[in-house]
Parts: structure tokens; sequence; C-alpha cells
């Protein structure tokens, strides 16, 4: 079957030319592709995410355990685990680039201020709910104490932290939770999200360049629109191959970090980066700075088209709102360094219930009946090294207990 055939047979079963609808010539610009290799950066997240899901225990008293087998044990784990790793910071790089092109080239003004806000939902269950529960469910210092803060906030929040916190049932311990979170809940949001978003980014198409004869248009004319969306698909493709191909040798060269599991002695641990600003924070006001700092940058998110309503998207006739986002930034950056370089701080809530000193139980011992299933799913760090190990390892084989001995 010659080529033209095989291809009339595809276009006859997919209408694959239908992809080829117009776009903006500046479409297959790198700045115009951020979301689209963010997007490519879900994929690679989602693929690798489920291929580890067939390792990893949750189980507090296996998660750790789980991960050093996965790394030491499972052909490729050790590539597989640490790709996951880079591949979410990328992803929020990738992100936090987009929103600043987004940002500089005013492309959030009507009609696309629904874009921007979807945009922000996006952001926000990005870094708060998919890549927070990724760092818990590991459960090693960082993981257990980032969970105390978790609880703390979601006691502020009402019914929707009834629903999220260890209150609504005693059945299944918090980290089991997280991962459910992880890879269900955070993974439904995302896709429902980004559809949203697709879908008005689709129907208004990419917005003007922010100069020239266009600039003040909502859209470009449609006589003007010189490119065509397979070519944007395949600068995005061509972008993604780079980037992740940067990841996979970063991956390849330098291991995910794996601490040992999770020892009750509150320590302080910092969190990963993206949230070393609100440890500034919170070296100030306490753990609620986390809930404060999050609504004030949400509030920040949601004024940006509000603020800026002008027609024109040159940077030069918006400086207000070019300054106030590079105040922000700054901001942003001197919390980060601040929370980087200053010293190992133990966090407390306001009220001694949620305080980390005093790490709550969060075993079944409440359920009747249920104390005596063997494995007590707890939130607890675990003490208990005659656990079973993940399905194939033995005590003898995992290295893992050699570093859980020194930290008990
Ligand atoms: C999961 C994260 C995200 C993905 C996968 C994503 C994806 C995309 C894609 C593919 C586009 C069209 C091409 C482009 O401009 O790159 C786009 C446009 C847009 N995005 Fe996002 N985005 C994400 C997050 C965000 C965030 C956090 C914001 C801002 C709060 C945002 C605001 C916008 C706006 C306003 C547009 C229209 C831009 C224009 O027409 O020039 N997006 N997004």
């Amino acid at each position: 079957m010659s080529n033209g055939s095989l291809w009339n047979r595809l276009e006859q079963w997919t209408r694959l030319s239908r992809l080829s609808f117009p776009v903006p010539a500046h479409a297959k610009n790198i700045g115009y592709c951020l979301g689209g290799i963010t997007l490519m950066g879900f994929s690679l997240l989602f693929l690798t995410g489920l291929i580890l899901t067939q390792f990893f225990n949750p189980q507090t008293e296996l998660a750790s355990k789980s991960i050093h087998y996965i790394v030491e044990q499972v052909t490729g784990g050790r590539f597989l685990r640490s790709f996951h790793y880079w591949a979410a910071q990328a992803v929020i790089l990738s992100m936090c680039a987009h929103i600043l092109r987004v940002f500089i080239t005013g492309a959030y003004k009507f009609p696309r201020v629904l874009t921007w806000y979807f945009g922000m939902a996006l952001f926000f269950t990005a870094t708060m709910l998919s890549y927070f529960s990724g760092t818990v469910i590991k459960w090693d210092q960082e993981g257990y104490e980032a969970l105390e803060h978790f609880e703390f906030i979601v006691g502020l929040l009402g019914p929707i932290g009834t629903f999220m916190g260890k209150g609504l049932t005693d059945s299944v311990s918090m980290n089991v939770r997280m991962y459910g979170f992880h890879v269900t809940l955070a993974p439904l949001l995302l896709i429902g999200l980004i559809a949203a978003h697709f879908y008005l980014v689709h129907v208004f198409n990419i917005s003007p360049l922010p100069r020239g004869p266009h600039s003040r248009l909502d859209e470009v004319p449609e006589a003007e629109l010189t490119g065509t969306f397979t070519e944007h698909l395949f600068s995005i493709v061509r972008f993604s191959l780079i980037f992740y191909g940067l990841v996979a040798i970063l991956a390849s060269i330098v291991p995910a970090p794996l601490e040992a599991a999770a020892s009750s002695e509150p320590t302080g641990a910092k969190p990963p980066w993206i949230y070393l600003w609100q440890y500034g924070v919170e070296n100030f006001v306490g753990m609620p700075g986390i809930l404060y700092s999050s609504l004030v940058l949400a509030l920040l998110f949601l004024l940006v088209p509000l603020l800026d309503r002008g027609p024109s998207r040159d940077p030069k006739d918006r400086k207000g709102i070019l300054s106030l986002g590079a105040a922000v930034f700054i901001v942003l950056l001197s919390l980060t360094l601040y929370g980087w370089l200053s010293p190992k701080q133990v966090h407390h809530g306001h009220s001694q219930e949620h305080d980390p000193a005093h790490p709550q139980d969060h075993s079944m011992d409440g359920m009747p009946g249920m104390k005596d299933m063997g494995e007590t799913p707890t939130d607890e760090p675990m003490h208990d090294h005659a656990a079973a190990a993940p399905a194939g390892s033995t005590q003898e084989q995992h290295p893992a207990h050699e570093s859980d001995e020194r930290t008990h």
C-alpha cells in the first residue's frame, strides 16, 4: 500500500486534516508553545506515574520501603522514579514560564479572562494538590511534616477541610488518602480544567502579538491567520523533545532525593523549592501563614485582568500592572531565598491540637474490630521493622532496613 493511500485511509477514518485549522503565525514561537510543553510534561508524568503505581505501597509502614524497593530492585526503577521527580520540577517551571509569557503579553485581557481564571485553577491544583501530595506520600521526614501542615490548614477550611482531613474517617491512614488524591482526585481535576482551558484557547484562538498592527484587537483577523494548528503542534513536539530529553539526561545522572523514613521528632524539615517562600512566611506568622499567603496569591491572580482592562497589550502602555508583577516576583524570590538560607525552624499552629510536637494518632484504633487487622495503617512514622516488605523482597534483601535502623 503506497504512503498516499495509507494517508487517505487514515484521513477517511480520522479526518486528521481538520487539525490544520488556521492559527496566528507566531503560534510557532517558543513563548506560545509553553502551554503545550507543560501539557506534554503532564502526559509524561501520568505515564511514569502509572508504572510507579504498580510498585509503590502508600501504607505508612511500607511507603519508604517500597520506594527503596523501586529504586534498588525494579528494573529501570531508579530512572523511572528520577524522571517522574525531575519532570515534575520541569512541568512547574514550564507552567511558570507560560504564566510569565501570558502576563507580559497581556494575553489575559478580554475575551480571554476566563482562560486566565481556568489557568489559575490549574496552577493551584498542580502545585497545591498534585505536587504537594506527591511530596507527602513518599513518607520521609519532609513528607511527614508536610502532612502535619496539611492537617493544620484543612482544619481551618470548614466543611471542605473536614472532607480532606483525618476527621472524615479512621479506617484509612492519611498517607493512603493522600495517595488517593495524588492518583485520582488531582489528575481528574487537572484533566477537567485542562479541557476547559483548551476549549477556551481554541474558541478565542491564540492572542495577537503585544506589538504590531493587531495588538489592540481581540483576535488576529481571519485573513491574517497564516499559520496552522499542526505547525503549532509540531513546534510543541520539537521543543518538548529537547526539553524533556534534557530532563531524561538529568534523571539518568542525578537520582531523585531519597531520605530515610520519617521519625516523629519534628525537625522543621524544609519543603521543596516551590513552597520555600511559604516556609519563609511561616517563620514570621506560624502555620496559618500558608493559608494567608496562598489566599493573597490567589487574590493577585484574580485581580490581574480586573486591574488591567485597557485594550492595549503593549508593555509600554501597561507599566502599572507590569511593575506590580515585578514587585510580587521580587517578594516571592526574596522569601524563597530567605526560606532557603534561614536555619531550620519547627513551625507551630496556634492550637495544641495541630502542634507537630504532638503528632496525632491517626490509626484505626477508634474503629471497633479494626485493631486486630495485622498491619494497622498509621500516620505515625514506622517503628515496626517486622512489617511485611513489598512483594518479591525480603528483609535481608532490603537495604532500606539499614537506614531505617539509623532513623529510629
Ligand atoms: C496545567 C497547566 C497549563 C496548561 C497545560 C496550559 C496550556 C495552555 C495552552 C496549550 C495554551 C495555548 C498556547 C500557549 O499560549 O501556550 C494556553 C493559553 C493560555 N493559558 Fe494556559 N496552561 C496552563 C496553565 C495556565 C496558567 C497557570 C495560566 C494563568 C493563570 C494560564 C493562562 C492562559 C491564557 C490566558 C492563555 C491564552 C494565551 C493566548 O491566547 O495568547 N494557563 N494554555
